[in-house]
């Protein structure tokens, strides 16, 4: 809801998902939030794979791997060219492909904003799914081309000092909000809290 009320003042389109470590639910975050915001196709989503090292999205999908953002930066073919429709959950995916170069190096050149800029001009949101924070610098790069980034932290798992160097590696003023995802017990905890308020 705060991510639509940023849109409606107009400051809000591209959203990146990160995490400073691996396997603290970003590309979950990211699928669950793309399909959230589509709203069940009423809003056009795009979500994209810019995990150029372990993309996971496309497989848990149960989707084959198949030319995607890899492609797209290094041989220039169009993005659109690229999207699937993902008719179950009412959004676009453009998958990550597969990067003969070194991904970092990829994601740094001129054409990864060209193709942000011609992306934004077909979608209300644009969800990107990244690697990590802490071990690469890809998520810094990309987050130079996005309105707003979100930190993903996994209850009992992501060290405090984790999250304190991944946000001062993106910056705190760059990162619009913290996920805390897996947190088990948080409903229970204010389970009545809606009940209380009604009248
Ligand atoms: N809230 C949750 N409850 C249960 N399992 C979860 C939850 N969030 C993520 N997982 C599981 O944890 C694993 C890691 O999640 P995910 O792939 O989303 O993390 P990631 O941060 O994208 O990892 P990577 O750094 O490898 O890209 C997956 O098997 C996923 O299904
Ligand atoms: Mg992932």
């Amino acid at each position: 809801m705060r991510l639509r009320e940023l849109q409606a003042l107009g400051k809000l389109k591209s959203i990146l998902v990160t995490s400073p470590l691996p396997q603290d639910g970003k590309s979950t975050v990211a699928l669950n939030l793309a399909v959230a915001l589509a709203e069940e196709g009423k809003r056009s989503v795009l979500l994209m794979e810019a995990d150029l090292h372990q993309p996971s999205l496309a497989q848990s999908l149960g989707l084959e791997r198949r030319a995607g953002l890899a492609e797209s930066l290094e041989e220039d073919v169009d993005p659109m060219s690229l999207l699937r429709r993902l008719e179950s959950l009412g959004c676009y995916l453009l998958q990550s492909g597969r990067p003969k170069g070194n991904p970092t190096e990829l994601l740094q050149s001129d054409s990864m904003s060209n193709i942000m800029g011609r992306l934004s001009q077909h979608f209300e949101w644009i969800v990107i799914d990244t690697p990590p924070v802490i071990p690469l610098t890809d998520t810094v790069l990309l987050s130079r081309l996005v309105d707003a980034s979100l930190m993903v932290v996994r209850a009992d798992r992501t060290p405090k000092d984790a999250v304190d160097q991944a946000l001062a590696i993106l910056g705190r003023k760059n990162v619009a909000g913290l996920v805390l995802n897996g947190a088990e017990g948080l409903n229970k905890q204010y389970y009545g809290y809606g009940y209380h308020l009604k009248k």
